[in-house]
Order: C-alpha cells, then sequence, then structure tokens
C-alpha cells in the first residue's frame, strides 16, 4: 500500500452513494506534507516527459496542483468554472457535466495562459466520470498544446472514467484507484497497482 492509500484508511470516510469523504487531508484542510509526496510520486512517474505546464480545473484541484508545479518547476493554469454565456473569444471553453451535483458549467482558459507550445501535465484531485478531465483535455486541444499526462489524486475505478482516458492513450497515473467502497462497514479496497 503506498502513502495516499494508507491515508485513506486512516483519515478518510466512506459515505452512502459512494462518496469518499476526505476533506481532513486533501480537498477542505490540505495537508501539505502528503501533497508533497504526492509531487514526489508525480514527477517520478512523468520523468519521461518534458513538461512546461501544470493544469488543474478549480476548485480542490489547485492546492496539489501548485505543491505539484514545484517539483516541476513550472506555472499552473486553472480552468475557471463560469456561469456567464456572455464570453467574449479571448478564451478556450469547454462545458463540463458534473454527475456529482448534477449540474453543466462552462469551464474557461485565457487564450494568454495556454497555447501550441505547451507540454501539460493536468492534475485533479477526484477522477469519477472524467467529465472535467475531458474538458481540461478539449482545452489543451483548442490551443493546440500536447497532454502529456495525467495525475491524480484519487480514481474511483468503479465508474468510467479512468477506462475512458486510458482507452483514448493517455498516460494516466492515479496514486490510489478504489475499486470498492462501503458506507456500513468503512471498508475501502484499492486496486493493486504494484504490477503496472
Ligand atoms: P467527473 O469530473 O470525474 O465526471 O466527476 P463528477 O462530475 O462525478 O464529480 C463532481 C465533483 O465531485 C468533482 O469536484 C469531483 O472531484 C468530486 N467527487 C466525485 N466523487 C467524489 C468522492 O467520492 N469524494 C469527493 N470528496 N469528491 C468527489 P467538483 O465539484 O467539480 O470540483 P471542486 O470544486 O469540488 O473541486
Ligand atoms: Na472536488
Ligand atoms: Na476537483
Amino acid at each position: 500500500m503506498n502513502f495516499l492509500e494508507e491515508r485513506i484508511l486512516k483519515d478518510g470516510i466512506v459515505k452512502e452513494g459512494n462518496v469518499l469523504k476526505v476533506d481532513s487531508f486533501l480537498n477542505h484542510q490540505m495537508d501539505i506534507n502528503l501533497f508533497k509526496q504526492m509531487g514526489e510520486e508525480f514527477k517520478r512517474r512523468f520523468a519521461d516527459k518534458n513538461i512546461n505546464k501544470i493544469m488543474t480545473i478549480e476548485a480542490s484541484g489547485i492546492g496539489i496542483a501548485c505543491v505539484v508545479a514545484s517539483y516541476f518547476d513550472v506555472p499552473v493554469v486553472f480552468a475557471k468554472k463560469s456561469q456567464s454565456i456572455n464570453i467574449d473569444g479571448d478564451v478556450y471553453v469547454a462545458e463540463v457535466e458534473s454527475f456529482t451535483h448534477k449540474n453543466k458549467n462552462q469551464v474557461i482558459v485565457s487564450k494568454r495562459f495556454l497555447g501550441p507550445e505547451d507540454h501539460v501535465l493536468i492534475i485533479d484531485d477526484f477522477l469519477a466520470n472524467g467529465c472535467a478531465l475531458q474538458g481540461l483535455i478539449s482545452i489543451v486541444a483548442q490551443a493546440g498544446g500536447t497532454v502529456e499526462g495525467i495525475g491524480i489524486a484519487v480514481e474511483k475505478g468503479f465508474q468510467s472514467g479512468g477506462r475512458m482516458i486510458r482507452n483514448l492513450g493517455y498516460q494516466l497515473e492515479s496514486l490510489a484507484i478504489v475499486e470498492s467502497m462501503d458506507a456500513a462497514t468503512g471498508n475501502v479496497k484499492f486496486r493493486d497497482q504494484s504490477e503496472v
């Protein structure tokens, strides 16, 4: 078991409806030493890639992305969620549907901060159905940039996002892949990644 899986077992809380609460260390209160370990691990897993930009989506991806970026020594750009219909031509736009929140957001990135010269590592806290990731990938494509890889803290392996993204050919690295969880017992089972 790796450091993040251990921390999830120690401090994660399984809620009804297949929701894993990790707000004591990941997406409300944030354990920066844990984020540093994540940064080191992503740096190791993407060592052969020439990455000049980290991209994420607000809100809870930003903290992790910033710490990870310090290991790559590159800037972070985050996609902003926008309700506005009056979006001007200076931004790339993607529609992101939230399965969890049952709503749609347009996410935007200024054209000033992403272009064909960019080799991007996408970072986020959770991967469930992959709608957020699809939006970010679309924005990098609109910019003519390259997605070099995707680093996720917690993938919900029983939802479809991970398979979809890997089938598209991206190097997707999730530090913890939850295969199943049980709110009644609090049990969490992880996918064995020791062979990959
Ligand atoms: P998807 O992007 O993979 O399709 O995810 P989905 O719509 O299912 O998830 C919507 C939001 O809920 C995302 O945050 C995602 O990170 C979060 N989420 C999904 N499953 C879990 C879970 O089991 N536990 C926790 N803690 N979060 C989960 P968001 O609302 O888009 O952004 P943010 O503002 O919270 O960062
Ligand atoms: Na979130
Ligand atoms: Na997120």
